[in-house]
């Protein structure tokens, strides 16, 4: 990758520095932390363990330069979205090579990352127009009359904070960025750890589009150490995070009033009816189990098959299991590292657990270092862990079923409520069984799927809190300003028009 002469600005080195009031800092906490790629452990750069003193400085600067950007105009606003979004293009490669790096993501998918995100600040930008309100009369209720009238528009809520998690690090953390700065507010992000090289890169790109000093700002360091102070930190205004349910549980218990946004895990279910079309749920189990090595909150990480597909479908999805690249994400094999050593022992567990206790094992349970083969475990029981448990991990569990409501059932048992999927040719059954599942959304006859990001994306349970998605997100950083006009006597229009109505 040729180094871009602008990227030269955010490190000394391997030292990558935190992004402070338009400038480029190293902490005061003299702490760096190291990212090494986790597929063949090289490093890839050091972050900035960031102070608490720093976070409070940072919060203020954020906070004091909210009125500067709020009165730019927001077709200005939403110009400077489209300029960042062309230089996420320019930069697609290089900064995908290093997402690559730093979380094991096959380059492919890692460029599209980037170039996703740039689709993104597009189309936040092209949703300013849709930022409104709405004007009522009083004269709907006894004792107000047309007089009294109410003028609806939206404001920013102030300071945003932004916390991506490390599956996504630059679009999760940009599909938070683009909706806080158009709706008017100023942006403190935190990054993953690991996974906070490249996010850093929007430093550079919203200070070269324009964005004022100040209005977009980056601390960087454990979530275990400064993630509850932001989040307990007065002068925040509304947090968007998307990450796991345990740490944004926490995080809602820390936040007190703050508005909140909250993307949470997932244990999305593929129901497979005795009808559905088998090639188009082999082809849609594969990619969304496995695509990133399983680590999406919404990959498939159950399938629930009625009888007469289940044989054919566990066989028809292993051999195509077997078929999956596996190695170097550079070489873009679809199967790669996960991104820890420590999450390769949690996903193992649930493996030897599921055998264990009986499970069929049709393929993997293989490791080496961070990669894990692909593994099908059929005949999973609701003993099991992996029945319930989020494995972000290349592991898939076939828990055979035998009617539509023993499927409901397992599926709505589960602590999550992401996603869910139909597969049948009957789509009026279809219809009728989505509406029983309780998750935030239902893809018939499709692999669940953030995208396209514009849909509402939610989740219930221990899934999440709020709805994201472009004019979704949009709202949720901002709130209405009500102003009611009681206009007087004085200027009244008097005339005889009496109404003769029963
Ligand atoms: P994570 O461990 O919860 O971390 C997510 C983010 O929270 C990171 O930036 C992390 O910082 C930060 N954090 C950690 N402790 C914190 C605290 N006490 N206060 C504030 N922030 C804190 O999740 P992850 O491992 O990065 O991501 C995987 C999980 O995210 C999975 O469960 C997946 O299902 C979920 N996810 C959900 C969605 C969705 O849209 N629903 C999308 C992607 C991922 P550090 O990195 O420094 O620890
Ligand atoms: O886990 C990340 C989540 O946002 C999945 O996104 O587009 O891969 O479904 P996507």
């Amino acid at each position: 990758m040729s180094e871009i002469e602008d990227f030269q600005i955010l490190k000394d080195g391997l030292d990558y520095k935190f992004f402070f009031n338009g400038k480029w800092k190293n902490s005061e906490s003299g702490k760096i932390i190291p990212i090494r790629n986790p597929y063949n452990n090289e490093l890839v750069g050091n972050i900035q363990a960031c102070t608490k003193e720093e976070a409070d400085r940072i919060i203020e600067c954020a906070r004091s330069n909210i009125e500067c950007w709020n009165e730019t105009p927001i077709r200005d606003r939403a110009e400077i979205l489209r300029e960042a979004a062309k230089l996420m293009l320019k930069w697609s490669k290089p900064l995908g090579s290093l997402l690559m790096k730093e979380i094991g993501k096959p380059i492919k998918s890692a460029i599209s990352e980037i170039t996703r995100t740039a689709d993104i600040f597009n189309a936040t930008a092209d949703s300013a127009s849709q930022i409104s309100g709405e004007t009522m009369m009083g004269d709907v209720f006894k004792g107000f009359t047309r007089e009294t009238i109410s003028m609806t528009y939206r404001v920013p809520l102030g300071v945003v904070l932004c916390i991506g998690p490390f599956n996504y690090p630059f679009n999760l953390t940009g599909s938070k960025i683009a909706p806080a700065l158009l709706a008017g507010n100023s942006v403190v992000m935190k990054p993953p750890t690991q996974g906070a090289l490249t996010p850093l890169h929007f430093g550079i790109i919203l200070e070269k589009v324009g964005v004022p000093p100040g209005v977009f700002n980056i601390i960087t360091g454990r979530g275990s150490e400064i993630g509850d102070y932001l989040t307990a930190h007065p002068k925040i205004d509304m947090i968007s995070f998307t990450g796991s349910s345990e740490t944004g549980k926490s995080l809602a218990k820390m936040a007190g009033m703050k508005p909140l946004l909250l993307e949470l895990g997932g244990k999305d279910a593929a129901i497979v009816l005795n009808d559905a079309n088998l090639d188009l749920v082999v082809k849609s189990i594969i990619s969304g189990a496995f695509s990133f090595s399983g680590q999406r909150c919404t990959a498939v990480k159950r399938v629930l098959p009625m009888p007469n597909i289940a044989d054919k479908l566990v066989e028809n999805v292993t051999e195509s299991t077997l078929k999956l690249t596996v190695g170097d994400p550079a070489e873009n094999n679809t199967i790669g590292p996960l991104i820890s050593s420590k999450q390769c022992d949690y996903v193992q567990g649930l493996i030897d657990d599921a055998l264990e206790k009986g499970a069929t094992l049709k393929c993997g349970n293989k490791r080496e270092g961070n990669i894990m083969w692909p593994t099908i475990l059929d005949h999973v029981t609701i003993d099991m862990r992996v029945a319930w448990e989020e494995p972000f991990g290349p592991v898939l569990p076939f828990i055979r079923v035998y009617s539509a409501e023993e499927a409901i059932q397992i599926s709505n048992q589960s602590e999550y409520g992401l996603q869910g999927m139909i597969f049948t040719e009957n789509i009026d059954l279809a219809f009728n069984i989505a509406q029983e599942l309780d998750v935030g959304s239902v893809q018939i006859n499709g692999k669940s799927s953030r995208g396209p990001d514009h849909f509402p994306f939610l989740g219930t349970k221990s899934s999440g809190l709020g709805t994201q998605g472009i004019k979704y997100s949009i709202e949720a950083m901002s709130r209405p300003k009500v102003v009611v006009m009681n206009l007087t006597e004085k200027g009244k229009l008097v005339r005889e028009c009496k109404f003769e109505g029963n």
